[in-house]
């Protein structure tokens, strides 16, 4: 394994970034600090920059003239936000406790520490953004898992990984800042033979056409830069990662934006998305792959 760089006088120091555009990107996760992700994570210390999945409990969440109700809105959000995360982890497929997965793009580890709790094994984060570095590694010292859940400041299309080490590895709704050729070039050498890929992203339909004016106005929201699911499929089968599921996920994750479109955390990103996924332009997908 490579080092971040660390010197025997100073802190280690945080690698810079490798273009403009991951400046752009670690300086945006940096200041990121929207009460809709610290929040919800503080409903059980659970930190994510991802959205749910699955149908709201109305019971749980109660009226909206209930005193408690923005707290169990929160809670209910979280809770799909982490069942998100559990579903990505169903398609990791086994692993033992002296495997190493990846989380590629990272945020602040929350699915890394889910993993961890799931299957017991070591689990390495990258991310471009050292504030999330830092409070996943501090998150896990809390938890006293540090000697297993491990961030780092690194550009994932040069994992810091030997070649076939990994067990598993994933993008969770990170795959839309890189070139998907490179990105998935990497995860094939870094994964063993056999080894699965999991992504969870937002990607625009080719059935659409062209990237619609919501999917567009995500891009700027996020200075990403949505991908088709055709492009997906294609990068993967040209880079050794054969598709073993493909699940479209988007009529289970409208819920959770319609849920959080009447919270007063709004960012004013929800109407794209509810309009992008109900036009067809827009799609949440999973796809898990075999690296063959
Ligand atoms: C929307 S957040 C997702 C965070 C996390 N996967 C989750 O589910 O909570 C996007 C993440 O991708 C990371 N990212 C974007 N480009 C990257 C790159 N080239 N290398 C490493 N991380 C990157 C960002 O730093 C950020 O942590």
């Amino acid at each position: 394994m490579i080092g971040t760089g660390s010197t025997s006088t100073s802190a280690p120091s945080i690698p810079r970034p490798q273009t403009p555009y991951q400046g752009d990107i670690a300086r945006y996760w940096d200041g990121e600090a929207r009460p809709v992700n610290l929040r919800l994570g503080d409903v059980d210390g659970l930190y994510h920059h991802h959205y749910g999945i699955g149908d709201v409990d109305h019971a749980a969440v109660g009226a909206s003239d209930d005193a408690r109700h923005e707290e169990r809105l929160i809670a209910e959000l979280h809770r799909l936000e982490s069942a998100q995360a559990d579903c990505l982890l169903d398609h990791l497929g086994p692993i033992g406790r002296d495997d190493t997965l990846v989380d590629a793009g990272c945020g602040r580890g929350g699915s890394m520490v889910m993993a961890h709790q799931r299957f017991g094994c070591a689990v390495e984060g990258l991310t471009l953004s050292a504030k999330q570095a830092d409070f996943a590694n501090s998150r896990a010292e809390d938890l006293g898992i540090a000697d297993h859940v491990h961030a780092r400041v690194c550009n994932m299309l040069h994992m810091p990984f030997d070649t076939g080490q990994i067990a598993a590895s994933w993008n969770n709704e990170s795959s839309m800042y890189v070139d998907l050729n490179d990105l998935f070039a990497e995860h094939a050498r870094v994964l063993a033979i056999g080894g699965r890929y999991v992504t969870i992203t937002g990607c625009w339909n080719p059935r659409y056409g062209q990237p619609s004016k919501w999917v567009s106005q995500i891009n700027a929201h996020f200075e990403c830069n949505i991908h088709s699911r055709r492009e997906y499929l294609r990068a993967m089968a040209d880079n050794r990662l054969v598709p073993q599921t493909v699940i479209d996920l988007t009529a289970a994750t409208l819920p959770y934006w319609q849920l959080r479109a009447t919270s007063s955390l709004v960012t004013g990103i929800e109407d794209a998305f509810l309009n992008s996924y109900r036009d067809g332009s827009f799609q949440y997908l999973l796809i898990a792959a075999d690296r063959i």
